[in-house]
């Protein structure tokens, strides 16, 4: 029970296992793990894809060639396959300022080139979506961004690069990933919604969804399962990066099901739809950090438990949405009502205009929700 297979679409990213431990108070703690045998580890742990920023798999360019066939062999050796693929726009000191929204424009140029190599590399491997979070797009000091012309370059950028998936025919759509802060002060894109606007704006909409972070949104103090039910109601919710977080402070990427436990239990409820048929049907993918103070075996452990929980959760929001009484205070609580339009077709606004209104019942009226959580919990703590 619990365990993980193939259809459930696990997916890792190969800087999750391989994170080392490097803080802002302190070197590695871990030893360097080979991204390759990572990749075997993760699918004896029954993970069904890899992700990857190209400097995670590929750091040296001399050994480029080489590091690529030994993973093409790990790849046909597990049956794993690369979903997603990603660019370290963020690490170098040279994108210190920005990447693709840096105020230099050497820069800038230099982060198109680094995201169109890999974009060819990511076609390559078979990767169906592509990844851009933008650690560096922002600012510290009030006045050093123009941000108006930050978001032309982030159009631009984004026209460039769907154009050229287009002229070179890979089958291929890229996700934004939005986060408040960190490692900049504050960082441009800081929510799914911001992210969501500036994809309005494009030449090819359609190729540009969200990749949205548990932990990011939370930073901001916000839903995360709102967040992607907006995202998933504007078909913008191309990928995920589940893990956990406790409340607005820095960065966690706990392991999936630590932190917020409701916030997770909502998660995969949205995911799955709550109710609709409006579901999420990618990979499940986990962007976590083992915490520093693991050695090895608490790598693969906190590995397990991401995919464990999400399984442990997923039984629990089908149980809750399959039982009878959480059927009936759904149904008590009015949450489908909603789906009826406000003024029906045919009507007039003259006839809600002069509708009589009771005002004194609507106000002294049963909303029934304590009772349709109190469910919930009561599933989430396994007492139903
Ligand atoms: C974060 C980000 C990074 C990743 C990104 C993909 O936690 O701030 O998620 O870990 O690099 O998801 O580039
Ligand atoms: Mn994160
Ligand atoms: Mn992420
Ligand atoms: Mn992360």
């Amino acid at each position: 029970r619990f365990t993980p297979s193939p259809d459930d679409k696990f997916s890792f990213g190969l800087w999750t296992v391989g994170w080392q431990g490097v803080d802002v108070f302190g070197p590695a703690s871990r030893d360097l793990l080979d991204p390759v045998e990572a990749t075997y580890t993760l699918a004896e742990l029954g993970a069904a894809a890899v992700t990857f920023h190209d400097d995670d798999l590929l750091p040296d360019d001399a050994q480029r060639e080489a590091t690529l066939d030994r993973f093409r062999t790990a790849l046909s050796d597990t049956g794993l396959v690369v979903e997603m693929v990603t660019t370290n726009t963020f690490s170098d000191p040279v994108f210190k300022e920005g990447a693709i929204t840096a105020n230099n424009r050497e820069v800038r140029r230099y982060a198109l080139a680094k995201v169109l190599r890999n974009i060819d590399l990511a076609a390559s491997l078979g990767a169906k979506t592509f990844v851009m979070w933008g650690g560096r797009e922002g600012a510290e000091h009030g006045g050093s961004k123009n941000v108006p012309a930050a978001m032309d370059r982030f159009r631009d950028a984004l026209d460039t690069v769907c154009a050229y998936v287009i002229e070179q025919g890979y089958d291929m759509r890229f996700a934004l990933e939005p986060k408040p802060n960190e490692p900049r002060g504050d960082i441009l894109l800081p929510s799914i919604g911001h992210a969501i606007a500036l994809i309005s704006e494009l030449e090819h909409p359609e190729m540009v969804g969200v990749n949205p972070e548990v932990g990011h949104e939370e930073m901001a103090g916000l839903n995360f399962a709102h967040g992607i039910a907006q995202a998933l109601w504007h078909d913008k919710l191309f990928h995920i990066d589940l893990n956990g977080q406790h409340g607005p402070r820095f960065d966690q990427d706990l392991r999936f099901g630590a932190g917020n436990l409701r916030g997770a239990f909502w998660t995969v409820d949205a995911m799955l739809g709550a109710g609709t048929d409006r579901r999420y049907d990618g990979y499940v993918h986990f962007d976590y950090k083992p915490p520093r103070a693991e050695a090895i075996d608490g790598v693969w452990e906190s590995a397990r438990g991401c995919m464990r929980n999400y399984l442990i959760l997923r039984e629990k929001v089908q149980a809750f949405r399959a039982d009878p009484e959480v059927v009936a205070a759904v149904e008590a609580a009015g949450v489908m009502e909603l789906e009826q339009p406000t003024v029906a077709p045919g009507e007039s606004l003259d006839d809600v205009r002069n509708a009589a209104y009771d005002l004194d019942a609507l106000r002294a009226r049963s909303v029934a929700m304590e009772a349709l959580d109190q469910l919930a919990m009561e599933h989430l703590l396994g007492v139903r």
